[in-house]
């Protein structure tokens, strides 16, 4: 049986995942974060992965496949702490890329749009890198080890993931809209920045495919449609009868974030679409189906 480790299963995409690859029976799922947490199906267990053993961990689990979720993904927490940043970005990064060397593990690693510039759009996976905000550096450094190393990999770059989960421990644009709409409080989003939303979902979905046929390289996983923020979070309002006219569209530029964001990062998918029969689901079916799983999970 395949056994694979997830690290950061407390994060959005890690739980996503561990949840879809431990309801399917062919899997062994071990799935780390740092606050406890239970999927049915998946062994899960804490680690401050900063302070861990990784080579330890790694010869003590010995999984066929790490999905490495667990990063520091805010852009602004990693622009006003480059160190900290770096340290969980690209140093545990190295050590996980180490021991996949030693125990013969292949790795899949999450990478980010924002290693891009955003000055074109419609990226290919082979577009020249320029990123714009020390996330994307970091990312960008990650994942130049990664192919440098030698390691046996997967490198899939996701562009603006929404979903919903209980208790997660970092908002998202569609749990950000929710909030603040369901308060009757207006919410300021960026007109100006294009991006292909990832329903959370779907990107479990293509990883768990990844992980089956062991499909190696670097890929673009995201949604299709090429939207707005601000769109999107119109989108968003409008699927959860929310009143859209709380939604404030203005420039990045008026939002005053520590980390510049690139202007454009929409993705191109068709090196993943020719690898596996991808297909993403449209954003308004996307958004009907979170708001159902939420009531169910609700009542
Ligand atoms: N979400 C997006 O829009 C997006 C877009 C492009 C790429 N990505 C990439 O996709 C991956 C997953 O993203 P996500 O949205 O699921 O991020 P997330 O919700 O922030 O999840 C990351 C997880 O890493 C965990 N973590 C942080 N420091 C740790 C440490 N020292 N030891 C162990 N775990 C630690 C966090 O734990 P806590 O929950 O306890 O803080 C968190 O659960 C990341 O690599 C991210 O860069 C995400």
């Amino acid at each position: 049986m395949m056994k694979i480790l997830i690290t950061g299963a407390n994060g959005l995409v890690g739980k996503k995942l561990t949840r879809k690859l431990a309801s399917n029976k062919n899997l062994e799922v071990i799935a780390t974060s740092l606050k406890k947490i239970y999927v049915e199906g998946a062994t899960t267990f804490t680690s401050n992965l900063l302070n861990a053993d990784i080579n330890h961990m790694v010869d003590d689990i010995h999984p066929d496949i790490i999905v490495h979720c667990a990063a520091l993904s805010s852009p602004d927490a990693c622009e006003v702490d480059r160190f900290a940043c770096h340290r969980m970005n690209v140093e545990l990064t190295k050590k996980i890329v180490s021991a996949c060397i030693d125990y013969h593990v292949h790795l899949i690693f999450l990478s980010t749009d924002f290693v891009f510039d955003g000055t074109k759009g419609n990226y290919l996976e082979d577009d020249d890198p320029n990123p714009v905000n020390y996330y994307g550096e970091s990312k960008l450094e990650a994942e130049r080890l990664i192919t440098t190393s030698g390691v046996s990999s997967t490198i899939v770059r996701t562009s603006l993931v929404y979903g919903f989960e209980p208790k997660l421990s970092r908002p998202n644009i569609l749990t950000r809209v929710i909030e603040n709409l369901e308060k009757g409080k207006a919410y300021k989003v960026p007109s100006d920045q294009i991006r292909t939303p990832t329903y959370a979902e779907d990107l479990a979905w293509a990883l768990e495919q990844v992980c089956l046929n062991k499909i190696a390289g670097t890929f673009h996983v995201s949604g299709q449609e090429v939207t707005t923020v601000a769109d999107f979070a119109k989108q968003v309002a409008r699927a959860f009868n929310l009143d859209e006219n709380l939604i404030n569209p203005v420039s990045s530029s008026e939002l005053n974030e520590a980390a510049p964001r690139p202007r454009n990062t929409s993705l191109q998918l068709n090196k993943f679409k020719s690898a596996i029969n991808y297909n993403p689901t449209p954003i308004e079916l996307a958004l009907n189906k979170i708001l159902n799983y939420r009531i169910q999970i609700q009542t």
